[in-house]
């Protein structure tokens, strides 16, 4: 991974409009010839390390930057984790797939197609951004982070009480890759075309995040029968510090709840909240046991939020 100064040096910006304005500080791109499969492989081997699972019974990869248009990344991921010929599939939900990931996941337990299922959210935000687009340049970052979801019981660490999930395809404009797809197939655009980059209406793009994960963490926390005041760990997507100043305070989440890391990694789209999961869990700041909650907005629009008890997971290296 590379820091991300140098390809920005010609964009006019400064770092205290950013650190103002969105709270990040720093962020990381892979380096060249790294992917996102290659991020997700790195989280995943770490995930399985740490639950002490050798085998799994689906392998779901969260990401809005897969290696290739087809086949899906997940596959390719399970292979080379050693999973054999599992089921695996992608999950294209922007910055919400985690928490689709997690549902889905979930869901499958639930039906009883799987014991035991490998999330990873994994992004290369940096090969679909216009570094010379100031309102995305300055946010997008690259990472990975993944977990093993397992059948438990409710009363267990990690068991996942509830999963909302939503979406709004009339406001498909707000952040989207106009080309490469098959509305606008690559083969009719010159190499290097803008409309292979990700563009975002920012402030559009502001409000509705703040009003949907406001509504869906309100009405998963009333699924659950907690106060908002319950919540001993808040984990939103980290795509600005002020929207989840915003959702948290209308929300009513504690400060002392509210856990990020957008200051050191930007945004990662799916893959911010696995990425605060494992700085929560290096840091031992949250119990085994904690009411959890997660939530995400991202593009399609689509969101979600997951209300859970916080798992008993060891850090490993
Ligand atoms: O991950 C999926 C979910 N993502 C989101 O929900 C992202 C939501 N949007 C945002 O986080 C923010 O809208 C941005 C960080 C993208 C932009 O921040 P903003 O406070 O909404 O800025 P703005 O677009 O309203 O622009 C305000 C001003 C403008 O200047 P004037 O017209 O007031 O003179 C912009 O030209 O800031 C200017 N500006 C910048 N200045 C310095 C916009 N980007 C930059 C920049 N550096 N990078």
């Amino acid at each position: 991974m590379r820091n991300t100064d140098e390809p920005l040096a010609l964009l006019e910006t400064d770092d205290e409009w950013i650190r103002s304005r969105t709270g990040i500080e720093a962020r990381r791109w892979v380096g060249p010839g790294e992917s996102t499969g290659d991020l997700a492989v790195r989280a995943g081997q770490r995930a399985l390390r740490s639950a002490g699972v050798a085998k799994v019974d689906l392998v779901v990869v969260s990401t809005t930057t897969p290696d290739h248009h087809s086949p899906a990344t997940a596959p390719w991921v399970a292979a080379q984790l050693g999973l054999g010929t599992v089921p695996a599939f992608d999950i294209a939900a922007a910055c919400s797939g985690f928490v689709y990931a997690v549902a889905a996941g979930d869901a499958w337990i639930r039906a009883g197609a799987a014991e035991t299922v490998l999330l990873i959210g994994a992004e290369t935000l940096s090969t679909i951004t216009d570094m010379a687009d100031r309102g995305t340049a300055v946010v997008f970052a690259d990472g990975a982070g993944a977990v093993v979801l397992r059948r438990g019981t409710a009363d267990e660490a990690g068991a996942v009480l509830a999963a909302q999930l939503g979406s709004d395809g009339t406001q498909k404009d707000l952040a989207v890759i106009a080309a490469g797809g098959a509305r606008w197939p690559d083969t009719r655009l010159a190499a290097g075309h803008g409309a292979r980059c990700l563009r975002m209406q920012g402030p559009q793009m502001f409000a509705h995040a703040v009003r949907r994960m406001t509504e869906v963490s309100r009405s998963s926390l009333a699924a659950v029968g907690w106060e908002a005041e319950d919540v001993e760990a808040f984990v939103g997507h980290q795509a600005n510090q002020r929207i989840l100043d915003k959702v948290a305070d209308l929300v009513g989440v504690r400060p002392s709840a509210r856990l990020g890391n957008i200051r050191e990694v930007g945004n990662t789209s799916s893959a911010s909240i696995p990425l605060v999961m494992d700085d929560v869990v290096r840091q031992k700041s949250v119990g085994a046991g904690a009411r959890a909650l997660l939530t995400a907005f991202g593009g399609g629009a689509v969101w979600g939020a997951v209300a859970m008890t916080w798992p008993d997971i060891p850090p490993v290296s």
